[in-house]
């Protein structure tokens, strides 16, 4: 049960969104939002987090190893195991058949660990494909948004189009990182986010982002190219 509320822990959870190869994996693991030694756990459906070892790309997260599970009874073992040991962890769960019920047991598993006293790093991918772009999310994701922060958790949503997902998940992260935009309403829509003009959206490159810090009119520009030089 999440437990050991407090008000001092402040809002950090984090949108990401661009088209896609826009580079939304790449700022998840390279953008400064994450510790240097978190204590991760992703909803990985697809996979992007593997890590294969000797490879020479980068792989896992960061190019740390990342432990993934692919059935519910696995990761919550594996996870309350890595939770315990109060030592940092990158673990995933890649369900053998990824929906909203499987995300939604992910973020549940998620608060119910958040115990106030640490930091908890959480990243789901694909976001629009697990919710629905009306309504409120109510619901253990939900949650993880509105409390979570109380008691510990940092949310990293990842999502291509803002257009595709509740309003909910922009206004309650008081962090966006915006790469490219697929179409001119999702730019749009994340200029009036911000509070910047679309064409800074627009003249964004692959690997480039426009960051909204949680300050209005606090804006700062990133440049990842030099993690992928040939991409
Ligand atoms: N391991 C890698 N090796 C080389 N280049 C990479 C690697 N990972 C990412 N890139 C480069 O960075 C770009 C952005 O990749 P990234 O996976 O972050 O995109 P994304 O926004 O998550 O896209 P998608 O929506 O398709 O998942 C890729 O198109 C590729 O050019
Ligand atoms: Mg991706």
């Amino acid at each position: 049960m999440a437990i050991n509320k407090s008000n001092r822990h402040k809002a950090l959870h984090v949108s990401y969104t661009a088209g896609t190869g826009g580079g939304k994996a790449v700022a998840v693991q390279w953008a400064g939002m994450m510790p240097k030694s978190p204590c991760l756990s992703i909803f990985d459906p697809y996979g992007d987090y593997v890590y294969k070892k000797g490879s020479i790309d980068n792989t896992g997260f960061a190019n740390k190893r990342v432990y993934h599970y692919s059935t519910k009874a696995t990761f919550a073992k594996a996870f309350a195991s890595a939770w315990a040991s109060k030592k940092p962890f990158r673990i995933a769960y890649k369900p053998a058949e990824p929906s909203r019920e499987e995300m939604l047991w992910f973020c549940k598993l998620m608060w119910l660990a958040s115990d106030g006293q640490r930091r908890l790093d959480v990243i789901i991918e694909e976001l629009a494909k697990w919710c629905d772009s009306t309504g409120k999310e109510q619901s253990a994701f939900g949650e993880c948004l509105t409390g979570g922060r109380k008691f510990g958790l940092v949310m990293h949503c990842i999502f291509q189009r803002s257009t595709e997902v509740p309003k909910t998940i922009l206004s309650m992260t008081p962090y966006k990182i915006v790469g490219i935009q697929e179409t001119l309403a999702d730019a749009e829509r994340m200029a009036r986010e911000c509070g910047i003009p679309v064409n800074d959206i627009l003249a964004l490159d692959p690997l480039t982002y426009i960051k909204k810090n949680p300050k209005m009119g606090d804006i700062e520009r990133l440049d990842l190219r030099h993690i992928y030089p040939d991409a």
